[in-house]
């Protein structure tokens, strides 16, 4: 694979990065992963197993879930890439990120940038999914610390909320978030704490 890069010619594309336009020169083999992280600096997007396995590189391409770590980035050329970066506005946690936060979702975190982009995509597709659209949207996303339970309440969470207060949760109405202090003392008025 090295030899491969080395000889290979560099290739100019544009993307659309978290709604700026980015143009890189790269070697066409390069993974989208490598480019967020290397070149563009972005290092909210994991990686885990580097094989397809682990969810812990998703960003959305075009508003879908995709494995970062398996995409060439030649192949999102001309694209919209979201990655967690997208997510939190002025230092305002998003609805997704402040209900991983309070109903503690997240514990060593590494896994989070690609469970918060898998149920973004899944909240602005169904603003009310069941707990098993929750699970089969985060299926793909691998936990070693939580037992996955918190991380679905999590998204429950983040739905209920936005039921009660019209707020979706999705990146149109990330400006709507509350600041980030203010999810240290307020918690999920439906999900009860432990
Ligand atoms: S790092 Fe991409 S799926 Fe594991
Ligand atoms: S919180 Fe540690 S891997 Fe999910």
């Amino acid at each position: 694979m090295k030899a491969i890069f080395e000889s290979a010619d560099a290739v100019e594309i544009e993307i659309v990065v978290n709604g700026t336009r980015r143009t890189v020169r790269v070697p066409p083999l390069k993974r989208l992963l490598d480019v967020l992280r290397d070149d563009l600096e972005l290092c909210g997007t994991k990686e885990g197993c580097g094989e397809g396995e682990c969810g812990a590189c998703t960003v959305l391409v075009d508003g879908v879930p995709r494995l970062s770590c398996i995409t060439l980035v030649v192949s999102v050329a001309g694209r919209t890439v979201e990655t967690i970066e997208s997510v939190a506005q002025g230092g305002r946690m998003s609805r997704l990120q402040q209900a991983f936060h309070e109903k503690l979702g997240t514990q060593c975190g590494f896994c989070t940038p690609g469970m918060i982009m898998s149920a973004e995509a899944l909240l602005r597709r169904d603003s009310t999914p069941s707990e098993a659209a929750i699970r089969a949207a985060l299926g793909g996303n691998l936990c070693r610390c939580t037992g996955y339970v918190k991380i679905i309440e999590s998204v429950q969470c983040a739905c209920q909320e936005s039921g009660i207060r019209g707020q979706v949760s999705d990146l149109a109405t990330r400006h709507a978030s509350r600041p980030v202090d203010a999810a240290v003392t307020d918690s999920c008025p439906l999900i009860p704490d432990p």
